[in-house]
């Protein structure tokens, strides 16, 4: 599993010992009493692969992803509903809180709740999460870092998380599981931009054409980003969600392989 991860999310390696623990104990049964199987905090900066971890290890562990976009409650009560309706019928998977500190205070007051008893009571009825994995997501305290080293991003985002968030909100997260992701290098993007390329070129054709790619576009595809360094890799898939399927239309054909043409990616 600790192999899959690193293969999928890139340049996190650092996360994934802690995580890869945490997932054995809580799979085995072995988390502790009335606590779910596991709960992360993950910080750092935009488009580094935080939102990807949780979806990397549902599909995994082969559970459901059961996703709450926190900027949609402002409101705790119509959090709490969808989250009964949401849970309906599941007895296992992933929840994931995405961007937190954008979501009302209060919701996470629940969690002081659901991180120690692992239950919650919506209209009268007890909901119990025991088996299932938390996963919370902010990128509090991470803009204006980049000019840092991680050790002291790391640290910055720490104080000031500690500053924003209850402490015993914090406390409740077992050791090490609060997480900082790291910015990414021109080595790692190169990676990332090497995976993101192949599953483009895979999804392409699940639609009947047959792809391959010159590693010239690598380097091509790093620099149409590089301007955008403190967004992560999102700039980066949004390019390749856009220039594959554009060159592949231009060229009009069902297969080739794609390469820089007149200082342009293109479907020779
Ligand atoms: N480390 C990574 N390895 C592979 N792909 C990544 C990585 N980081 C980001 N990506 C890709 O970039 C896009 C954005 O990543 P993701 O949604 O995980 O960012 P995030 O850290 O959750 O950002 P935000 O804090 O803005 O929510 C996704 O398409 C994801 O696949
Ligand atoms: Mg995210």
């Amino acid at each position: 599993m600790l192999k899959e991860f690193k293969k999928r999310v890139i340049g996190q390696d650092h996360i994934f010992n802690t995580v890869c623990s945490y997932i054995k104990i809580g799979e085995a049964g072995l988390a502790p009493d009335n606590e779910p199987r596991g709960a992360f905090l993950f910080l750092g900066p935009t488009g580094t692969g935080k939102t990807e971890t949780a979806k990397v290890m549902a599909d995994l562990l082969a559970v459901p992803l059961i996703r709450f976009d926190m900027s949609e409650y402002s409101n705790p009560t119509k959090w709490l509903n969808d989250f009964a309706f949401k849970l309906e019928g599941k007895e296992k998977g992933i929840i994931l809180l995405d961007e937190i500190e954008k979501g009302a205070k209060e919701i996470m007051d629940y969690f002081l709740q659901i991180l120690s008893e692992a239950k919650i009571t919506v209209d009268r009825k007890e909901r119990n999460v025991r088996n299932f994995y938390i996963i919370m997501t902010s990128n509090i305290g991470s803009k204006n870092l980049l000019d840092q080293n991680f050790k002291e991003m790391k640290f910055t985002v720490e104080i000031r998380v500690r500053g924003y968030f209850r402490p015993e909100f914090l406390g409740r997260f077992h050791r090490n599981c609060i997480l900082c992701f790291k910015p990414f290098d021109y080595d790692t993007i190169t990676e990332i931009a090497h995976l993101k390329v192949r599953q483009e070129i895979k999804r392409l054709e699940t639609h009947g054409y047959s792809l391959t790619y010159s590693e010239t576009i690598i380097p091509k595809l790093v620099f149409y980003v590089s301007l955008d360094r403190d967004l992560g890799a999102r700039p980066l898939v949004q390019a390749i969600q856009e220039i594959f399927p554009a060159a592949l239309l231009d060229s009009g054909k069902k297969s080739g392989r794609f390469d820089v043409r007149n200082g342009h990616i293109a479907l020779l």
